[in-house]
């Protein structure tokens, strides 16, 4: 099989930073193994504090780690989200947001990502379905699946829609380093203080260790807007205990410490995207806008195909694994598939090449 499914680097040979691993393994020899308060760790929470606030964003009223983002989002959301209520989210998005309200029984508005334009957020969609049951706007950025980074311009209008209906916006942000061409990533607690924004980041992405399961979140915005939020993520915090203990003392050193395996690693996931992009690109009815980040690229099959099916008999056939576009959101009538550039080039051309061998077919 020729694995394109799965966001996780380290089966395709990147390896986290030294340094991180040995902070965290000097913290379990000294055995700092024991439960962690429930917030994070105080030189943890000092750090992301530091790194968040000399990026712009602020002012900041919480932080607090998770076991993963993934902990931290659904923590957030429980903490804010009533049955009967709605958050707008990215469509295509990475799903954990869709499952994570389906089980708050809270409905989910998928807002539009516009592939004409480089898939930036369709801030007139965003706008129209706002109502006075909606808590919260996800943005994804860089995004899952699609690889887009958001424009300036479109986030200072999330972020005044946000304000003038008293809405929190999840700013999804932990591709936030892995960035292309140049491209420059605005973080979006950053644009205004008057924005209740929660910035969410972990080492999953960035820093290579998604099996460490740390992630974390800062929320910004007016202290008396948010007091009771806070109090109810730290109700939920406490009610765990604590995330992952040993594995924080690695934060510190992911945030503070060399960032040369970014150096490495980004070259190297800009040769597989310029593989892939050459390679889709001579395949006749597929189109693909070229991802500024992440490690994703969201292709579009312009053919009447039902796209669970095609990714599914693709496999069958040419041992290509990729994820369906409907697992994302995609707008109707159209079929897209996802595809993921960690794989070396030359695995990244025999899967390219049995896509076009499928269409041909
Ligand atoms: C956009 C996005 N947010 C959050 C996560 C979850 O991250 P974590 O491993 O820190 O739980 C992922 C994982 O793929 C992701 O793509």
């Amino acid at each position: 099989m020729l694995y394109l499914n799965i966001g996780d680097p380290n089966p395709f040979g990147f390896r986290p930073p030294e340094h991180i691993l040995e902070a965290v393994f000097e913290a379990m020899r000294t055995n700092r193994n024991g439960y962690a308060p429930s917030d994070g760790i105080e030189e943890a929470v000092a750090a992301i504090n530091r790194d968040m606030t000399s990026r712009g964003i602020g002012p900041i009223v919480h932080t607090w780690v998770g076991s993963g983002c993934s902990e931290v989002i659904d923590m957030a959301l429980s903490a804010l989200v009533n049955p009967g209520e709605n958050v707008l989210t990215p469509s295509p998005g990475y799903p954990l947001y869709t499952a994570l309200l389906a089980k708050l029984g809270a409905d989910n508005r998928a807002y539009h990502l516009d592939e004409a334009n480089g898939w930036q957020p369709d801030v007139e969609d965003i706008a129209s379905l706002i109502d006075e049951r909606t808590r919260a706007i996800v943005v994804i950025n860089p995004n899952n699946p699609t690889g887009s980074v958001a424009n300036v311009e479109r986030l200072r209008k999330i972020v005044d829609l946000a304000i003038e209906h008293n809405l929190v916006i999840f700013a999804d942000e932990i591709y936030d380093r892995l960035l292309f061409d140049g491209a420059q990533h605005v973080p979006l607690g950053s644009l205004d203080p008057r924005a209740c924004v929660l910035s969410l980041c972990g080492l999953s992405k960035n820093w290579v260790l998604p099996g460490f399961r740390i992630g974390w979140g800062a929320l910004s915005g007016p202290e008396e807007l948010l007091r009771g939020y806070v109090h109810a993520i730290q109700q939920l915090g406490r009610a765990r205990l604590s995330a992952n203990h040993p594995e924080q003392y690695g934060i510190a050193p992911a945030l503070e410490g060399p960032q040369d395996h970014l150096a490495e690693m980004i070259p190297q996931l800009v040769a597989r995207r310029d593989a892939a992009m050459a390679k889709l690109a001579s395949i006749p009815d597929i189109t693909c806008v070229v991802p500024q980040g992440a490690f994703y690229a969201f292709p579009r099959i312009h053919r009447p195909v039902d796209d669970a099916a095609w990714c599914r008999d693709l496999m069958r056939e040419t041992s290509v694994v990729t994820v369906p576009g409907s697992g994302f959101g995609q707008r109707e009538s159209t079929q897209h598939f996802r595809i993921v550039l960690l794989p070396d080039v030359a695995t990244i051309e025999e899967a390219c090449d049995g896509i076009a061998r499928f269409m041909a077919k």
